[in-house]
């Protein structure tokens, strides 16, 4: 990494809360390199913005609480919002500039036009939070042009948002390459995600549970187990034992996160399970060995 917080006084990012502002600011910038989030900034999203900064000349991130893609039970009204702090750690991350626009800003009239991003987005998350997809790829489409940007940063940890934007990028030809970063983690193993602030201490201590059953899966399958139906079975029991409510552990190909067929060895393991009043997701892609 050439940037870290070593810097003395790293420069704060300039911050644009209208899309008038930033698309002056962004006018002849050279490579444009955008990092969309919620906010409440951990060092998975820091993680992003920094392999921006060395791919870039003008590094842009944005936090919005997107409401479209919450659903009327979800967490959109104590969602974290703290801009300032997010601020500090964008600065150490070489961030140039911040889109954080109201509401109002971005969605000035009832937003009636949507982007359905298709069957992909009714499998797994839109299983369980119905019209969560078309709300994610309605906004980063919304932010894809206003930024308009050369290549745009996801994280793995949301697999199938990464796959659903791979998706709708490819299908509604925008001219923006979408590049994966891998999934940050705490030491015990939990991924870095900002509903983790949720967690009271015991939950907490409980949670790396799912990544480490990811990991034995994912082992399993190297060592050529097969039953992937009766190691998802039991994946969801052992997280039930355990005080879980599990939404689903799943065993899918990458491309498509449909049922991998036997001659399929690029696998990636799915997960969402609830803890406590935390909904969590995590997820292993796995190379199997050939059959
Ligand atoms: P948010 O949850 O804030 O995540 C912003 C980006 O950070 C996403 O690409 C996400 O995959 C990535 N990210 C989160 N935790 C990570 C971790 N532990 N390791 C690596 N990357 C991580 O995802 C969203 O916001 C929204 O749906 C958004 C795309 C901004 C649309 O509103």
């Amino acid at each position: 990494m050439t940037h870290n917080a070593t810097v003395p006084n790293p420069k704060m990012p300039t911050l644009c809360p209208t899309q008038s502002a930033l698309r002056q600011a962004l006018r002849g910038r050279g490579v444009i390199g955008f990092v969309p989030t919620m906010g409440n900034l951990h060092d998975g999203h820091i993680q992003l913005m920094r392999m921006a900064r060395e791919r870039a000349d003008c590094v842009v991130a944005s936090v919005f609480v997107n409401r479209l893609q919450f659903a009327p039970h979800e967490d959109f009204d104590r969602y974290p919002r703290t801009l300032a702090r997010d601020c500090e750690l964008m600065a150490t991350a070489g961030v140039d500039y911040v889109f954080c626009p109201t509401e109002t800003e971005l969605y000035p009239e009832p937003q009636t036009c949507l982007v359905d991003p298709g069957p992909l987005a009714t499998l797994h998350e839109g299983e369980f939070r119905t019209g969560f997809f078309r709300g994610v790829a309605t906004v980063v489409s919304k932010l894809f042009h206003i930024v308009s940007p050369d290549f745009a940063i996801f994280g793995k940890k949301d697999y199938q948002q990464l796959q659903v934007i791979r998706h709708m990028v490819r299908q509604l030809a925008m001219p923006i390459e979408i590049v994966a970063a891998e999934t940050a983690r705490a030491e015990d193993g939990l991924a870095l995600s900002s509903r983790n602030g949720y967690l009271s201490p015991s939950e907490r201590a409980e949670a790396p549970r799912l990544y480490r059953l990811l990991s034995t899966l994912a082992a399993q399958l190297q060592s050529g187990h097969h039953e992937l139906w009766q190691l998802e079975t039991d994946a969801m029991a052992t997280l039930a034992a355990h005080g879980w409510r599990p939404d689903y552990v799943r065993i899918r190909r990458q491309s498509d996160l449909q049922p991998a067929t036997e001659a399929c060895q690029d696998l990636v393991i799915l997960s969402a399970a609830h803890l406590g009043s935390t909904r969590l997701i995590d997820n292993l892609e796995v190379q199997r060995p050939a059959r």
